[in-house]
């Protein structure tokens, strides 16, 4: 696909509301040490099996009707509470959809996605308490950067003063101390972003999903700014699915990368594994 159609693609249907679907006060039962199955580890998390998803074709041509075209194509894989998962592949293979469909975004034609092995089918974008962050911030143009960052918290009623101790916790975190009243307007794309990942950590989702936070930014800025993301996953302990077309972005950010073609998920493995033993040639044609 054109460079230009894949932006107007991805501006057409971003994972929308990003900002407020943090909501949803209950504490997450996985770091709570509530309910877990029996017999599965408190590290379960998130579980997509057999996922499918499908549009209808936007071209459709001569062929009248449901022509469909599958995004996503029969893909499972886990994240561990706790860990960074990258998903890598080339535009159109399907990345953006499968993080759409684990939000909640797309609907599933096949396939399950699960927290710790419940079910979401019936959970609402907001209900699941995870966080979304895109490659364009989508931050509040008339709200400052405190206000940005408190936008959540706001959402779930968090008290004032706790509200402000978390947001000046988070700008200490993305290292924008002093950035509070800033307007956004007037930060660079990096900053922008820093704010982006700080309002996305407020509320502490149970699973951040990124879409290509950082491919807005030029080459220098992204390999900074993807060290320094890993370091606030990691330092947050945050469960994590990073969604890039960049490899190094992917092998620096990540536990695990998976390699997407086509719609399916070709090897989901650690980078040192991916690079020393590729399942396919396709794989290590990819990664070459
Ligand atoms: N809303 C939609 N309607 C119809 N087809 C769509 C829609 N969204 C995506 N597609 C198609 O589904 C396939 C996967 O798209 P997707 O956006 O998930 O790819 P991607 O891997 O995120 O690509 P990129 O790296 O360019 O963002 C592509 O063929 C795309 O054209
Ligand atoms: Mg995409």
């Amino acid at each position: 696909m054109e460079e230009k159609e894949r932006a107007g693609a991805a501006a057409e249907a971003p994972l929308d509301g990003a900002p407020g679907q943090q909501g949803g006060s209950a504490p997450d039962p996985g770091t709570s040490g509530g309910a877990a199955v029996p017999g599965r580890g408190a590290a379960r998390g998130l579980g997509v099996s057999d996922v499918v998803v499908r549009y209808e074709k936007r071209d459709r041509g001569a062929r009248r009707g449901r022509a469909l075209t599958t995004a996503v194509d029969h893909v499972s894989l886990d994240v561990a509470k706790g860990e960074i998962v990258a998903l890598l592949g080339p535009s159109g293979c399907g990345k953006s959809s499968l993080l759409r469909a684990v939000a909640g975004l797309e609907p599933l034609a096949q396939g399950t996605v699960t927290w710790d092995d419940a079910d979401l089918a019936g959970v609402l974008v907001h209900r699941r308490q995870f966080g979304l962050m895109f490659q364009d911030g989508q931050l509040f143009p008339h709200r400052n950067v405190e206000r940005n960052v408190a936008y959540g918290l706001e959402a779930q009623h968090v008290p004032r003063a706790e509200r402000a101790a978390r947001v000046t916790e988070l700008l200490d975190l993305v290292s924008l101390a002093g950035f509070g009243r800033r307007r956004v307007a007037n930060l660079s794309g990096g900053e922008r972003q820093r704010v982006a990942l700080a309002r996305a950590l407020a509320p502490r989702p149970r699973l951040l999903l990124l879409d290509e936070p950082l491919s807005a930014l030029d080459r220098r800025l992204r390999e900074r700014l993807a060290a320094d993301v890993r370091d606030v996953l990691r330092e947050t302990g945050t469960t994590a699915l990073f969604v890039t077309h960049d490899h190094e972005e992917a092998f620096t950010v990540a536990d695990r990368v998976g390699v997407m073609s086509a719609g399916r998920l070709l090897q989901l493995a650690a980078p040192e594994v991916l690079r020393s033993s590729p399942a396919t040639p396709e794989v290590e044609e990819f990664l070459r």
